[in-house]
């Protein structure tokens, strides 16, 4: 085998360990709908070999399908999230041996595939590439469901750096054009492509995500109670759901306490804030005299590298995620405190810009100049517009294989479920110019 071929081969058998991992309960809890917002945790599960066999058995290597009668009821856009529950889905025995029977045979096409081949499925291990990715999509979705369903002992935590690093409360970006998205990693998204060159006026991004601390500063100002810091449509969201902070959070005597998987704590006050929607960050930061940055700035101030004139693929430079870089691949249940990784820091100095948390952008989702939809409309096309708003830099549930400087996320903007956060900017006044 190949160096890459290997490669994809490790990477396959590390997320469906990850998969299996987080399905390794009783068949209750997996077949149960835990919220509306999410599928029950066995219909990801078989979904992944569904897609897997879609993508790699059927287009790529062009092989009979084995199950075809599944197919509508692992089709994510034949019916919505809140409807699965009602679906024939395969129980969890059932859905385990499709799913392993599946994956037996996309390495069998590995073994024998030519990765230099020109069809732009096979090159590269692109195909592979995708469904890596789209399974490490459905692990953190199932990790939102998990803790949705509150139940402890699922989910295993780990050490986690101390917050260390000190500086400034905001970094610098001067004007100037960067090169925004991507036309050579091989494994990036449609939506990721192509490159494409973008002006900016300077403007401040805060060096870290906005923590618990100030956060909780917010809300004890009266935030959630005064409507100049937010819009009209977060207004009434705010109101109609009576919302008063981050979901899985409460207050009790003086303190602010939230749950995680299922365990209550004290909210660590020096972690990046999560489990806040869209309109909440928005209205956090009108508060805090700032704004959210949009997608192009968060991109800039991550990887652009202005003396080298060219875009790094991480904050730090080439070099693959690892545990002294970046909270991410699940190795605590939580995002790391603010400060852990100073050695993560971008060209500009912004830290944890990747891992951590996601973090909501101005922008709504939509496609680059030049966009065209491969391999299928439905993976971004059919999401642009203006009802999604982009996120940015994975979290602490994210893979390293599905992050990367112009990786895209994007949700609706009352989302909490997902482990999502923020940070501030400001455009630079004349005179800091
Ligand atoms: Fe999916």
């Amino acid at each position: 085998m190949t160096d890459l071929k290997e490669r994809i081969a490790a990477q396959l058998t590390a997320v469906r360990d990850r998969s299996l991992a987080y399905t390794a309960a009783e068949d209750d809890l997996l077949v149960r709908q835990h919220s509306p917002l999410m599928s029950p945790l066995v219909w990801d599960l078989a979904h992944v070999g569904n897609y897997e066999e879609l993508w790699v058995l059927r287009a790529a290597a062009g092989i009979t399908p084995l199950r075809p009668e599944i197919d509508d009821i692992y089709d994510a856009f034949k019916t919505p999230r809140r409807d699965r529950p009602s679906l024939p889905f395969l129980r969890p025995a059932e859905a385990r041996d499709y799913i392993g029977g599946v994956r037996g045979r996309v390495l069998d096409v590995l073994d024998a595939v030519d990765l230099a081949d020109p069809s732009p499925l096979r090159r590269d291990g692109f195909v592979f590439g995708l469904v890596i990715q789209h399974e490490h999509q459905h692990d953190e979705t199932m990790l939102a469901t998990l803790q949705l369903a509150g139940r402890p002992g699922v989910v295993r935590d780990g050490d986690l750096p101390p917050g260390l690093s000190a500086g400034p409360e905001e970094v610098y970006v001067p004007a100037g054009e960067f090169l925004m998205g991507t036309d050579s990693l091989p494994w990036a998204y449609d939506n990721e492509r192509p490159a494409h060159r973008v002006d900016l006026p300077a403007y401040w991004i805060d060096r870290l995500p906005v923590g618990n601390a100030a956060y909780a500063a917010f809300i004890e100002d009266g935030g959630y109670h005064d409507a100049r810091w937010w819009t009209p449509e977060g207004w009434r969201w705010r109101q109609e759901n009576g919302v008063f902070g981050p979901l899985f959070w409460t207050r009790e005597g003086g303190t602010w306490w939230r749950t995680r998987f299922g365990r209550p704590e004290p909210v660590p006050m020096d972690e990046p804030v999560q489990h806040v929607c869209w309109y909440e960050a928005d209205a956090y930061a009108r508060w805090a005299g700032k704004r959210l940055p949009t997608e192009a700035e968060w991109e800039k101030a991550c990887g652009w590298d202005a003396a080298a004139g060219r875009a790094r693929p991480y904050p730090w430079g080439e070099q693959d995620p690892t545990p002294e870089l970046a909270n991410l691949g699940h190795r605590a249940a939580r995002p790391a405190p603010l400060g852990a990784y100073p050695g993560g820091a971008s060209p500009y100095g912004a830290e944890q810009m990747v891992g951590d948390v996601w973090e909501w952008t101005a922008t709504w989702f939509d496609g680059y100049p030049g966009f065209r939809a491969f391999p299928y409309r439905e993976y971004s096309e059919v999401f642009f517009g203006r009802e999604y708003r982009v996120l940015r830099g994975g979290s602490w549930a994210a893979d390293p294989a599905a992050v990367r400087t112009t990786f895209r996320n994007w949700d609706y903007p009352i989302r909490r479920q997902i482990f999502t956060g923020f940070r501030c900017a400001r455009t630079a006044a004349p005179e800091e110019r």
